[in-house]
């Protein structure tokens, strides 16, 4: 029987991309969003993968969100932490609700989703948890404070929960895409992206959401769970037209 996949923020972007590659990989896919009612509908009538409306910065909703996912497609045996926000400020003008928004969203929805999903992970010792971080959770980004901590976070619950996890038979990793070419980096001031942003890319080029989701197929939910998997996708993508 094909085992249950959840993507949050899997109707748009590089989750959109990620809850298509586990279809294709023969996974049951259930993708959740939060918000964009007309993207999640034209995704599952694009893709035929059910769409699930919560936000992950919301404990309860996610305990309910997942309940409704399991009566749907029974047990969920892996979890891809995808969905993310930006409030892109300068330190000195970002104000606490920008900070506290991408916090909870970014780092709070990792905990928010894998708490209520881990005991049954436990129970069944098989559970898959991959977590999507950031290159700027690495390297920093100037006017993302808040968004360079929440993905560093992410790496820290990654690391931690790889060790729980690991005697068990739950392995946890993360991927930390470079700029991607998502609804999210194009909404960058055009000035910014051209001048300060692609220069710095070797390949002199976004990414795209599918060289992301290559990651998160059957070979990366098979890694060992003390591994982080760190997709520096800034600086190894390909040329188009090398083979991958
Ligand atoms: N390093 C150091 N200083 C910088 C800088 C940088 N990279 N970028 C800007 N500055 C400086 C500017 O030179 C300027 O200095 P002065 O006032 O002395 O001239 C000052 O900071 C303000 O810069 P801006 O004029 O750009 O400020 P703004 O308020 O108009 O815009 C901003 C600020 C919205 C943060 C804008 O700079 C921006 O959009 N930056 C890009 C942020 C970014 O990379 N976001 C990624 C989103 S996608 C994503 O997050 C996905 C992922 O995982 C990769």
């Amino acid at each position: 029987m094909s085992r249950t996949a959840l993507v949050t923020g899997g109707t748009r972007g590089i989750g959109a991309a990620i809850s298509m590659a586990l279809k294709d990989a023969g996974y049951n896919v259930a993708a959740n969003y939060a918000s964009n009612d007309e993207a999640a509908t034209k995704f599952t009538s694009d893709t035929g993968i059910a769409a699930y409306k919560w936000s992950v910065a919301d404990y309860d909703g996610c305990a309910q969100g997942i309940a409704s996912v399991e009566a749907d497609l029974g047990p969920i045996e892996v979890l891809v932490n995808n969905a993310g926000i930006t409030r892109d400020a300068m330190f000195h003008r970002m104000t606490r609700e920008q900070w506290q928004a991408v916090i909870d969203t970014n780092l709070g929805g990792v905990f928010n989703m894998t708490h209520p999903i881990w005991p049954g992970m436990r129970a069944r010792k098989f559970g898959r948890v991959i977590n999507i971080s950031s290159i700027n959770g690495q390297k920093g980004q100037a006017g993302q404070s808040n968004y360079s901590a929440a993905k560093a976070g992410d790496l820290g619950i990654t690391k931690a929960l790889a060790q729980e996890g690991a005697r068990v038979g739950i392995t946890v990793n993360a991927i930390c895409p470079g700029y991607i070419g998502t609804e999210m980096v194009l909404a960058i001031d055009e000035k910014v992206l051209n001048e300060r942003i692609i220069p710095q890319i070797p390949v002199g080029r976004l990414g795209e959401p599918a060289e992301i989701a290559r990651c998160v197929d059957r070979k990366s939910t098979r890694l060992n769970s003390s591994h982080v998997v760190i997709s520096y996708a800034v600086f190894c993508l390909k040329k188009k037209n090398q083979q991958t």
